[in-house]
Parts: structure tokens; sequence; C-alpha cells
């Protein structure tokens, strides 16, 4: 699963429908919780950074605030036109709007992706009109714990997760970010999201993907990844399994 080269990823149709399933689903908390955080006023016109396919430019325009998309794949561009006809194919990092040109700002597991999240910060400190207001939400896919009788293999896996993402500490890292690129009155609040089983995990992060990677560069023996496999499955059968990862919601002013 790779958000961030979607269009050169083998299947980015697959991508879009993970987004779908999770924007109806599980991040739907996440997102009612961000566009509360915004404190949107009607007529607000507001960015959303990374939109993938425009469900929460939906959930803009039905607070009553003009959203704008922006994204820099081609394919998450379409799909999310469907919903909102304002969305800009564009790299975060060079944002094609003026200075002071929103209100509003929100991110949402985009950060994470992005090979220069400073420049991003600073390029939407530079879109937001003074006192604009900024909300942020990213996982910090480095404090995955998968609880285990071997607690080694566990940690591999963990380790070639977040050897699979650009930013895997952005969580922790975004409040100074932020404050480096001039936003002020940075809040930040980290919450532990739990997964109660493997296949609730697997849903989320590429798990297979990550084992393979734990084996090729031999951090894991095949032995090892089958066994560590089947507790989970057991542990997931008898209500054991569980894993937790430090999510981080902020909010800024520009
Ligand atoms: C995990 S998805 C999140 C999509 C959406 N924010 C949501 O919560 O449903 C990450 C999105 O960020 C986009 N993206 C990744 N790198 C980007 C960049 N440098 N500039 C703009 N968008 C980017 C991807 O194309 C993808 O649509």
């Amino acid at each position: 699963m790779s958000f961030a080269h979607v269009d050169a990823s083998a299947d980015p149709a697959a991508l879009a429908a993970y987004l779908d399933r999770h924007a109806c689903g599980p991040m739907a908390g996440v997102k009612a919780r961000l566009l509360a955080m915004l404190e949107v006023r009607p007529g607000e016109r507001v960015l959303d950074v990374g939109c993938g396919t425009g469900h929460d430019l939906e959930l803009l325009a039905r607070a009553g605030a003009v959203p704008v998309g922006v994204d820099a794949s081609a394919e998450m561009a379409v799909r999310s036109r469907a919903r909102c006809a304002a969305v800009v194919q564009a790299d975060a990092s060079r944002l094609p709007f003026p200075a002071g040109s929103f209100d509003g700002c929100r991110i949402e597991r985009v950060l994470l992706h992005v090979a220069d999240p400073a420049g991003v910060a600073a390029e939407v400190h530079r879109v937001l009109r003074s006192g604009g207001r900024l909300v942020v939400f990213e996982p910090v896919w480095a404090s995955l714990s998968i609880d285990s009788a071997e607690p080694a293999v566990s940690r591999a896996v963990v380790r070639a997760v977040a050897e699979g993402i650009s930013q895997p500490l952005i969580g922790h890292q975004a409040a100074s970010l932020l404050a480096g690129a001039g936003f002020t009155e940075v809040t930040r609040v980290d919450e532990p999201g739990e997964f109660a089983t493997w296949a609730e995990l697997r849903r989320t992060i590429d798990l297979d993907k990550a084992v393979g990677r734990a084996l090729s560069r031999a951090k894991l023996s095949a032995e090892a990844a089958a066994r560590w496999r089947a507790e989970m499955h057991s542990r997931s059968a008898d209500g054991s399994f569980h894993a937790t990862l430090t999510r981080t919601f902020l909010t800024a002013r520009a």
C-alpha cells in the first residue's frame, strides 16, 4: 500500500477503495472530530491537503464551508472531483494558491507519506490567512505495538512496517514542525488506537508486505514468521489479540 506515489502503484483503484472503505468505517469518527476541531463558519474557504477520494470535501460542504481539495495523484484528483469540483492535482509542498487565500485547512494521514513534511507545513502556512486554522491527524506507525509470546518477532515486524512509511514518527514530530513553519497556538493530543484482531490491523496496514520485507532482509526466519502468524490468528480467535498505535490530533493557527 503506497500512498506516497498512488499513480505509480500497482493498483491505484485498490488504494482509492481502501480510502472509501475507511471513510465510511473506522475513520468516520476521526473525520467528524477533525471537522468539529476546525470550527468551520459558513462561507469559509477550507483546503483539504491530500484529499484522497474526497469524502472530507463533502463533509466540509455540508458544514457550510467552500472546500478545495489538493492531491498529488491524478487518480485521486479524478475520483474526488466526483464529490467536489474544486480539486487540483498538485504536490502539497508546492501549493498552486496565492498567499492568505484560505480560512482553514485540514490534513489527515498525508504527512506520513510526504518526502518533505516541513515544506508542506510552510506551504500550508503561506496559503492560510493570518489567524487561519489548521487541523491535522497523523498516526505514528513506529509506535505500533503487537502483543506476542515472541516480542522480538513483533519488534521485527513493526520495524519493517515503519521502514515502509516515509515518515513513521510524524505524529510525534508534527507539533514542532508546525511551530517551525510559523504556526502559533499549536495543540497536540496523542491517543492510542486499538486493534482487536489480526484481520482488523491488516485492513489498516499491509502486514504481509511488512513480514515479507523483514524476511527478505533476514531480520526474521520463515519459521519464526509462520509461528508468529499462527499465534496472531489464534489470539484473534480466542480474543487475546492486542495491538495499539499512537494517533495524533493537532490544531494550530497561521
Ligand atoms: C492515506 S491517503 C489520505 C486521504 C484523505 N486525506 C483521507 O483521509 O481520506 C493520503 C493521500 O495523500 C496524497 N498525497 C501523498 N503525497 C502527497 C503530496 N506530496 N502532495 C499532495 N498529496 C499527497 C495521496 O495521493 C493520498 O490521496
